[in-house]
């Protein structure tokens, strides 16, 4: 879609082997991009520095080791920055995620952290090294003794359901043994691994640090209860970042509320996980849609919710939205519109409302930001939409 002399960054950069080193085409702005771009679907953009630095956030300050969650954005470039930021440890859900992270990434350890595996997917995952599997319930704890062949040197994590709290996209409900059940599994397990640990999902984009202490404080109570020694907390993901509508408390302050409920229930010991995924890359990843029409304030685009749009379609997220090529972050000049995607489906829309500029026309390219996460990840093929092109931006 670039031919080779743009896709390159001419002159100075300020990360000069950007491009080279995660093989994206690599421009200065959106603005180079799209001048440059002779395809007809929408452009993915990563922001290298952003993701990096995200990345760098989470392994100095979260309590524990770092697992990317790599469900929220596969994309080869995404694993590539987050590895050179130093993330070595991933969570997969799926034999295609483990063949991806163990071509890009030969040194990365695997955590099978998906409650429910096909056969298939839990020996593929052992011959591949993969030692660290999820539970919950005993049906798929005897699957894995039968397809690992009784293995003593895995660590099993027990997935435990936890109520929703104030998570955007609660995550209850599907999977996670309740507490009875739990106790049964964490007793059933001890004696079969070498390591047994718990683990939970507060919900994703989850906008209160308490979630997290009230579920330590429900885990304490549970391992009480249950009468054997655990070795690891995973507090999985759920770490949110900010979108219009949405403003969180720092990271720090969940960081800081973990660390100070694990001291509180006495688990300073213990080995502790997390399995960030949006706030690894939600803010470091956008769309570039072009607007192909405009009725009044109807605007149709060449993305929607079969492209990187399904939350804004689906759950009314609102995402930062600007005309390309407009300097001002706050321009007064605007209106609300609402977008339809490229589909032929009519349910392919995207309420908004969006504010953008009163002249926006078609032609126009828009970025909506912070789509690093469940944005990419998500997009369909459905009417032949699907972009398959992703540039670097190094600003
Ligand atoms: C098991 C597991 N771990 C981690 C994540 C990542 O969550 P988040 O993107 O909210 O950090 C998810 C998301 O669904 C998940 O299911």
């Amino acid at each position: 879609m670039f031919t080779q002399s743009s896709a390159r960054v001419a002159q100075p950069v300020l990360l000069p082997d950007f491009d080279r080193a995660f093989g994206l085409p690599a421009f200065h702005t959106v603005a180079d991009a799209v001048a440059q771009y002779d395809g007809d679907n929408a452009i993915h953009v990563l922001y290298p520095r952003t993701i990096s630095d995200a990345a760098k956030t989470f392994l100095t300050g979260f309590p524990g080791r770092v697992l990317y969650a790599v469900k929220a954005n596969p994309h080869p470039a995404i694993l590539r920055i987050l590895a050179a930021a130093g993330v070595r440890h991933f969570d997969i859900a799926s034999i295609h995620e483990i063949d991806l992270v163990r071509s890009l990434i030969p040194d990365a350890e695997l955590y099978l952290m998906h409650p429910v595996k096909s056969r298939q997917t839990i020996r593929h995952a052992y011959a591949q090294g993969v030692r660290h599997l999820a539970f919950d319930c005993w049906q798929e704890l005897a699957k894995i003794r039968q397809e690992t062949d009784s293995a003593s040197d895995l660590t099993l994590h027990l997935r435990l359901a936890v109520p929703a709290g104030h998570a955007a996209m609660p995550l209850a409900g599907k999977f996670g043994a309740g507490f009875d059940e739990a106790i049964d599994c964490l007793r059933a397990a001890r004696p079969l691994c070498q390591r047994l640990g718990v683990s939970f999902h507060v919900g994703s984009q989850c906008m209160d640090v308490e979630d997290y202490r009230r579920t330590l404080a429900y885990v304490r109570k549970l391992v009480d209860q249950a009468g054997v020694p655990i070795d690891s907390i995973d507090c999985g993901g759920g770490f949110p970042v900010a979108y219009p509508d949405m403003t969180p408390p720092p990271l720090k302050a969940y960081f800081d509320t973990i660390k100070t409920a694990l001291a509180h229930e006495g688990f300073s010991d213990l080995e502790i996980l997390g399995e960030p995924g949006r706030a690894l890359c939600a803010e470091g990843g956008s769309t570039l849609a072009r607007v192909e029409l405009r009725k009044g304030q109807d605007l149709y685009l060449n993305d929607g919710s079969y492209g990187s749009l399904y939350d804004a379609a689906n759950f009314a997220w609102k995402f930062p939205i600007k005309r390309v090529g407009d300097h001002d972050p706050n321009p007064s000049d605007v209106q609300e519109y609402r977008f339809f995607g490229p589909t032929c489906d009519s349910s392919d829309v995207m309420e908004g409302p969006f504010a953008l500029p009163l002249d926006i026309k078609a032609g126009d390219w828009i970025e909506i930001g912070h789509l690093g996460a469940y944005g990419q990840a998500l997009a369909t093929n459905f009417n032949g939409f699907q972009s398959d092109t992703t540039v670097a931006i190094l600003s």
